[in-house]
């Protein structure tokens, strides 16, 4: 595992700046650099992107949502996913499942792999993984809540921690019983996206709710949902009664999302210091860590090709570029219309059309 090549003086100038501007929070016993925290995603929160984003500005990171059978089981796929790289500061393995016993041991293998915490996943809408039980399912049987809390934490060293929706249904949003609950048995902290299971992605995250939950919480909350631009960020992060807040898809598009949400004043001007030629180093940088991570050709370039894709978001001809990286298959050929493409477009403006619809499923 080694050190990627260092961003160029521009680019680490204008991300020690923000930086300057980033709080250093303690979440029960774990630290992070930031008050912004990358959310957990599946099929994105692997170890490179985990990387780029604390390289980015991410005060920690959470992995995607990992079965706790496929842990049990010894799945080789499912053990790979639990691997955690050096350089990485403050990341949190999310487990997912319904059993308490099953939870407690995939927890005791996950934890010899290293994280500073473990999450479960109680978010996830998703029929296959609700069917079983598991994610959202677990926040209609609050009963069991606190015997697998218990359990679980009785084979761990390191904090559990949680990450719910604000209930199943608009009539059962049950999150501040699930707190009392949470708080009673020992959970670290407790993450909350703004949307009920039935809801999946639909409306708007509910800010009020949360910050309602605020008042009568004795355990940090971190907030989450819908905070797409450094402005809204900037804004929620200046007003919340949260301890910290979560980014999921709003990193996806603007990998400086939790720079720029740092700055009130520049982040109000909605206008972005980060050029294209700035995307380039950070496509690089995302190489480098995809590279030492998977060895399969194809998984590199698929890997690295999606990110890509997402980050051209907002500039000129940037449907294009999109046509132009899936035209191609070979990372060779994508990477040097990427470097043509975002050397190109130095002088202008990342404008997001954050009225788009943008990824409305997802794990969580
Ligand atoms: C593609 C995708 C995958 C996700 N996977 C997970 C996951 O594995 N675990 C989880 O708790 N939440 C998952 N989520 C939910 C996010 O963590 C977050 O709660 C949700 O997207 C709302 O935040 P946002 O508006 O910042 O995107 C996922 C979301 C998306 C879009």
């Amino acid at each position: 595992m080694t050190t990627p090549r260092p961003f160029s003086p521009e680019l680490t100038a204008k991300i020690e700046r923000f930086r300057s501007f980033a709080t250093p929070i303690k979440l029960g016993q774990i630290h992070f650099d930031s008050k912004l925290i990358l959310a957990p995603m599946a099929g994105i929160c692997n170890i490179p992107y985990r990387l780029l984003m604390e390289d980015l500005g991410a005060g920690g990171t959470v992995s995607e949502l990992i079965s706790c059978h496929g842990i049990n089981y010894k799945n080789r796929r499912t053990l790979d996913m639990l691997k955690i790289h050096p350089l990485e500061r403050n990341v949190g393995i999310q487990l997912f499942g319904e059993d308490a016993e099953a939870m407690s041991n995939a927890a005791e293998i996950t934890e010899s792999f290293g994280p500073k915490f473990i999450d479960i996943n109680m978010g996830c809408p998703v029929s296959k993984v609700v069917s079983k039980g598991g994610g959202s399912a677990l926040m209609k049987e609050v009963q069991n809540l606190a015997p697998m809390f218990e359990t679980m934490k009785k084979k761990m060293k390191v904090p559990l921690s949680i990450k719910i929706r604000t209930g199943w249904d608009s009539n059962t949003r049950n999150a501040q019983e699930i707190l009392k609950i949470a708080r009673e048995s020992g959970i670290e902290w407790v993450a909350i996206h703004g949307r009920t299971r039935t809801q999946q992605y639909t409306g708007s995250a509910d800010w009020e709710f949360i910050e309602n939950l605020h008042d009568e919480r004795k355990l940090p909350l971190i907030g989450n949902g819908d905070l797409h631009h450094p402005y809204a960020t900037s804004e929620r992060l200046q007003k919340t009664g949260c301890d910290a807040l979560m980014i999921a898809r709003g990193a996806l598009r603007n990998p400086f999302i939790f720079l720029e949400s740092l700055d009130p004043t520049y982040a109000s001007s909605k206008r972005s210091i980060f050029t294209g030629p700035d995307h380039w180093e950070v496509v690089q940088r995302l190489r480098e860590y995809t590279e030492q991570t998977f060895e399969d050709e194809r998984t590199i370039l698929v890997q690295i090709r999606k990110l890509v894709v997402w980050f051209s978001a907002g500039f000129p001809h940037a449907a294009q570029f999109r046509g132009l990286q899936f035209a191609n298959q070979n990372l060779e050929d994508c990477m040097k219309i990427a470097e043509d493409y975002f050397l190109s477009i130095s002088n202008s403006q990342k404008f997001i059309n954050y009225d788009e619809v943008f990824m409305s499923s997802g794990h969580g």
